[in-house]
Formats: structure tokens, sequence, C-alpha cells
């Protein structure tokens, strides 16, 4: 059982990543993101997720430094975006995150998208590795793989990810991704956990946020951490970011858990990452 805000997973090279973090998608660069990442951060988080085409790694940067909390107890993700794939334009992408976030060494680095039209996630895990061998990244990882990209890693290169971040709501319970990870001791993790708002006054985890004196959301958080993924729910509202990592004093029946289990639709609000070629 996760016990507190600050508990962890142990990632398969032995690094600690914690349960719970914040997410700073379509957070503001500047004060807004400052803030969130303050806020978040004075509330007990530890873990922050933010990425290259987020434009406010700055942002997160002065957030940290503000915050007031050594930079070892803290576990920063960032993400390379699509249009930078390819060992040298990753290793140059990864020095412009480092720089913007004002920070000498990374907890997580993801590859955003497999961008399969490209065909370069290969070549650009290979520069993860180094960037992982060289001691500037403390774990690596991926973001919307599906099953045959990650095998498309683990058959060419030396690395098996850490991490598998995708998107992963009560509608989308990717539940064979979610098996060939833990087989492979990849840690999923979940976005846009809370479906971006859309499961908010669903009928069903309404009736059991009334059942336990939670919100809906802190329902969705609580079932994400006894599913035994990670989740990053995103608010730029303070009294949000409290609310939603306060879920440590309860449990879920496992009668609850199948009832949200029941609401999957494989249903995205994303892009398909076969089919999610932008750059
Ligand atoms: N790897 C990827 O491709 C990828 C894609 C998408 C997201 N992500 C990551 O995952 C994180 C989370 O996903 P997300 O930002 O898309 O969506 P989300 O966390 O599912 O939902 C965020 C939305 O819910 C609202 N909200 C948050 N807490 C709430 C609460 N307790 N009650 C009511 N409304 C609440 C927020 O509004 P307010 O801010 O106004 O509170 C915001 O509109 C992102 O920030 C990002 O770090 C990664």
């Amino acid at each position: 059982m996760v016990k507190s805000l600050q508990s962890t997973t142990t990632l398969h090279n032995g690094v600690k990543m914690p349960w719970f973090g914040l997410g700073v998608f379509k957070v503001e660069d500047g004060e807004e993101v400052v803030n969130s990442v303050k806020t978040a951060i004075e509330a007990g988080y530890r873990s922050i997720d933010t990425a290259a085409i987020y434009r406010n790694e700055e942002g997160v940067g002065k957030g940290i430094a503000e915050a007031n909390v050594p930079r070892e107890e803290l576990f920063i993700t960032s993400k390379l975006w699509n249009s930078n794939q390819g060992y040298d334009e990753t290793l140059a992408a990864f020095d412009e995150t480092m720089e913007k976030l004002g920070l000498d060494y990374l907890d997580l680095y993801l590859i955003h998208w497999p961008t399969p039209e490209l065909g370069k996630y290969v070549e650009t895990w290979k520069a993860f590795e180094k960037l992982y061998k060289d001691g500037r990244i403390r774990a690596i990882g991926v973001s919307n793989f599906q099953i045959h990209h990650l095998e498309d890693i683990m058959a060419e290169c030396d690395i098996v990810p850490m991490v598998n971040q995708v998107e992963y709501h009560p509608r989308l319970t990717q539940g064979e991704l979610h098996e060939f990870c833990k087989k492979h001791n990849i840690q999923l993790e979940a976005w846009s956990p809370l479906m971006q708002g859309q499961l908010l006054d669903n009928p069903t985890l309404e009736e059991i946020a009334n059942k336990y004196n939670k919100s809906t959301a802190q329902i969705i958080l609580r079932w994400d951490l006894q599913k035994e993924v990670v989740t990053i729910p995103k608010s730029v509202k303070p009294h949000r970011i409290k609310e939603n990592a306060n879920i440590f004093d309860f449990e879920l029946s496992a009668e609850d858990m199948e009832k949200i289990n029941g609401l999957n639709e494989d249903k995205r609000v994303g892009r398909n990452p076969d089919e999610f070629n932008v750059y």
C-alpha cells in the first residue's frame, strides 16, 4: 500500500520514483508554472513532470529553485520532443532542456512519442543510453509506446526502458500493455489521469466518492495507486493541488476497484501513438 505523498516505487535500476507527482502540461511559463511547482513542493509533492514541448522548463526550474527543498529529494522528469529524435539531435536537445531547467542532472528523461513515421526511436534510445551511462540522467524511459515499439527497443538496445508514461484513466485501462510492462519491470505512469476533467461527474465515481467522503478526482488518483500506476495530475489551483494529494488516508475496497475497472471503454482523449506523427 502506498502510504504517503513521498512514497516511491523502485525502478528496475534501483532508482526510487515517487508514485505521485504534478503534471504541468498547458501551464504557462513564468508566474503560473513557478507558482504551481512551488505550491506543490510546499504541499509535499516531490515529483514534477514537464516536457520540452510544454515550453515551461525555465519556469519549472525557477519553481524548483525557489521551493527550498534539497535537489536530491526531488524527482524531475522531462521529455524529448519528436522533432529532436535522432542520435545527435537528442544529445543537443537534452543539453537545451538542462540549461532551461537550470539543473545539472535529470531524474527521468522520456522519448515523448514513438512517432513511427520518422523511424528514429531506436537510434534516439541509443542516445538516451549514452546520457544514462554518462551519469547525466538517473533513469530513462519512454512515453506513448505500444508493446511493439517497446519490443523494437528491447531487441536492438542494451537497456530496457524503466518507465512508460501513457494515457491512462478509468476509460482507458491499457490492460495488455500494463501486463507487458509488469512482466518486463517497466513502471507504468498515467498521463491525463483525470481524463482532463471529463470523468469528474461520472455517476459511478460520484457514488464511490460519497461513500469514502472524497472527491471523484481523489477516487481516480487512489485507484491509480492501487493499480500500481504512477500518477501525475495537473492543476494550477492551489486548493486542487492539495486536494489531489490527499489520498493517503483511505483504501478502495476490491469491489470498488472492480467497479472502476468496469468503466473502461478503451477510449482516448489524446492521440493514438501509432498514428501520431506530428513533429
Ligand atoms: N506524455 C504525454 O504524451 C502526455 C500527454 C498529456 C499529459 N501528460 C502529462 O500528464 C499530466 C496530467 O495530464 P493532463 O494535464 O492532460 O490532465 P489531467 O491531470 O487528467 O487533468 C487536468 C485537468 O483537470 C483539472 N483538475 C485537476 N484537479 C482537479 C480537481 N481536483 N477537481 C476538478 N478539476 C481538476 C485541471 O484544471 P485546473 O488546472 O484549473 O485545476 C485540468 O483542467 C500533464 O500535465 C503532463 O505532465 C503527458
